[in-house]
């Protein structure tokens, strides 16, 4: 059960200052939520957990199949990082979730760029990061960083079955595992901030995707501009390095183009 005293016990101090908790049976998307405790000129942090979604949304305006009790479904709200930093709050979600998930279960998730977390051929979570804007500023204030992981099969449509998957631990101590993320991502984040970016070292290592053959569309999945490439690299940005069949390099941004791998 989730639990907001569960997840201050397993925070430490300073996170436990800072961290504004809110816990809900069931929400349209905890994004939503979260997006809405943000006040502007406010630094505070707020996390928000929900046992189910009705309305759970993944990048591209895609549907996040978001289960009662099958999954952990929490946005995190921080104040924005550095203009030019802000790309990489998503690899630093997908590295956070990924060190949580294999500290609490043992299980090594792997990344397919930019935002989904795998467990072979099957997703088994996602990020989706947006930006709060101050209006009187234009600036972006905060950011909302959603994390939602299946941690149970149950719920997954059939049909979904081949692509869908869970971490296939029904007992997972959900509250733990919120816990752990908060704090591996604020590890990370803090490290950004100070311009230390080794954190990508362990994307890269994570990353499912470094060494295949790659399908890149310049339009979002559209056929027209469907060129195959190889993925040879992620850089320090987060852009994704491919080669093109006539030995071409580009280093392309996860806003700019949509890929699938082979
Ligand atoms: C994706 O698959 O592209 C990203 C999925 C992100 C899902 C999480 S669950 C918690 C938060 N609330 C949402 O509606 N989405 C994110």
């Amino acid at each position: 059960m989730l639990n907001k005293d569960s997840i201050l016990n397993h925070l430490p101090q300073n996170l436990k200052n800072q961290l504004d908790i809110h816990v809900f049976e069931s929400v349209t998307s905890t994004s939503d939520i979260a997006k809405e405790l943000a006040l502007p000129n406010d630094k505070t942090s707020a996390l928000v957990v929900s046992n189910h979604q009705t309305k759970g949304r993944g990048r591209l305006n895609r549907q996040f199949i978001s289960p009662p009790a099958a999954g952990l479904y929490m946005s995190l709200l921080l104040p924005a990082l550095p203009l030019d930093r802000l790309l990489l709050a998503t690899p630093a979600a997908a590295v956070a979730a990924a060190e949580a998930v294999s500290k609490a279960t043992g299980i090594q998730l792997q990344i397919k760029w930019v935002n989904d977390l795998y467990i072979d051929k099957k997703k088994v979570g996602g990020i989706l990061t947006e930006a709060v804007t101050d209006y009187k500023t234009g600036r972006i204030s905060h950011l909302v960083i959603g994390i939602g992981i299946n941690c149970q099969d149950a719920g997954i449509p059939s049909d979904e079955r081949n692509i869908i998957g869970s971490l296939d631990a029904p007992e997972i101590d959900k509250n733990l595992l919120a816990a752990n993320i908060v704090q591996e991502l604020d590890l990370v984040f803090q490290q950004i901030k100070i311009g230390d970016i080794s954190f990508m070292d362990k994307y890269r290592h994570h990353s499912n995707l470094i060494g295949k053959t790659v399908t890149v569309y310049k339009t979002h999945l559209s056929q027209e501009d469907a060129i195959d490439a190889t993925a040879i690299d992620i850089d320090n940005n987060g852009n994704l390095v491919v080669m093109f069949q006539d030995g071409a390099i580009a280093h392309l941004s996860s806003g700019e183009v949509s890929i699938r791998s082979k």
